[in-house]
């Protein structure tokens, strides 16, 4: 990049997570210690159609930290995947003298990023999404959070459902992804994890598992259901239906979009905040920070957009084996020769 940056917007896009004023606050506390100005942009990438805007200064970031959801709000902007949006964005960072973006949020922030891009803008993304469902990155911002919120929420149903001896389904966010709800199965001990990367079989993936339970003994069960993989309810009608169980479904919705970061999201947070800024001030752009095992590392934006990320399938091969209860073989049930 020739220019040298002198000034930089910074905006969140897309669904809000925990974490995303933490790289906010990364963002503009670099800046400011390499002498950039920075320039808060609200709404998404609205707020460039609509000069939306406020100057940042490091004391207006401050106390944001452990804070949930984004001060520079969000939102996703249909205008500005039209050409004609885009240019209306662009003057107004001409307008706003501003050298560079970094863009916090998910895939469509990315796909917006990359059309500002092709327009002349600079822009460095920073994958923040509760999904983790960006390619470039092994981990986004807010997926810990999010678990953990889950976690919680489901330790709490499965003191009731032990009590009443009942079923749980509990539907989990995700949108086409089912990495929140296999992280967050096996952290429960779920009788039963569905995701839309493994076409759910009712029979194989519910019936089963719950009928391996009961043949230890247990007289509760908790299903946890990707959104991208079906309706929670439309499976608790089928397990009252078809197994005769008292079911009680629970969609736990946007509540996992909220609440404090935990500390894996806000250091996170402050590195990727931190190293997008550092990427710009070194003459690097046009790409997104992702992690790749451990190390922090820049993918050029139209190549971070065509990875794809699939799901780490032995994770369910653990879910299963921890689900055991009982040794395949017994005096009954004797081991085949060899065995
Ligand atoms: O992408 C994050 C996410 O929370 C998805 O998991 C979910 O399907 C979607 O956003 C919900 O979008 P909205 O907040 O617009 O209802």
């Amino acid at each position: 990049m020739e220019k040298e940056i002198r000034r930089i917007g910074v905006l969140t896009s897309g669904g809000d997570a925990p974490g995303m004023n933490a790289a906010v606050r990364a963002v503009v506390r670099t800046a400011i210690s390499k002498d950039i100005q920075c320039v808060g942009i609200r709404r998404g990438w609205s707020g460039l159609i609509n000069s939306d805007f406020t100057l940042m200064s490091g004391s207006e970031v401050s106390h944001i930290l452990s804070r949930g959801g984004t001060i520079l709000y969000t939102a996703r902007s249909e205008e500005f995947m039209t050409l004609e949006g885009q240019q209306k964005a662009v003057s107004t960072c001409k307008l706003l003298g501003l050298d560079a973006i970094v863009a916090i949020g998910g895939d469509g922030t990315f796909r917006g990023a990359l059309a500002i891009s092709r327009l002349g803008v600079p822009v460095v993304g920073i994958p923040a999404t509760i999904d983790n469902d960006i390619g470039c990155s092994n981990y986004t911002i807010g997926f810990d959070s999010a678990c953990n919120t889950c976690i919680q929420s489901i330790d709490k149903l499965r003191d009731t459902m032990q009590s009443h001896e009942r079923c749980s389904v509990v539907e989990v966010m995700g949108r086409d992804a089912g990495f929140l709800a296999l992280y967050v199965g096996i952290s429960v001990g779920a009788t039963a994890v569905l995701i839309p990367e493994r076409k759910p079989d009712f029979e194989r993936d519910v019936v089963r598992p719950i009928q391996n339970a009961r043949l230890t003994g247990n007289t509760h069960f908790m299903i946890v259901v990707a959104e991208g993989a079906g309706k929670a309810f439309h499976i608790g009608k089928q397990i009252k239906e078809e197994l005769g169980l008292d079911a009680r479904v629970t969609v736990l919705g946007h509540i996992q979009r909220g609440g404090a970061p935990s500390a894996r999201d806000r250091e996170m947070a402050s590195r990727m905040g931190y190293a997008a800024v550092m990427a710009l001030n070194e003459g690097r752009c046009n790409c997104v920070i992702g992690t790749r095992e451990g190390a922090l590392v820049e993918t050029p934006i139209e190549e971070a957009l065509a990875m794809k990320k699939s799901i780490q399938m032995e994770r369910y091969e653990v879910l299963e084996a921890l689900q055991n209860r009982l040794p395949r073989y017994s005096p009954l049930n004797p081991a085949p020769a060899g065995k």
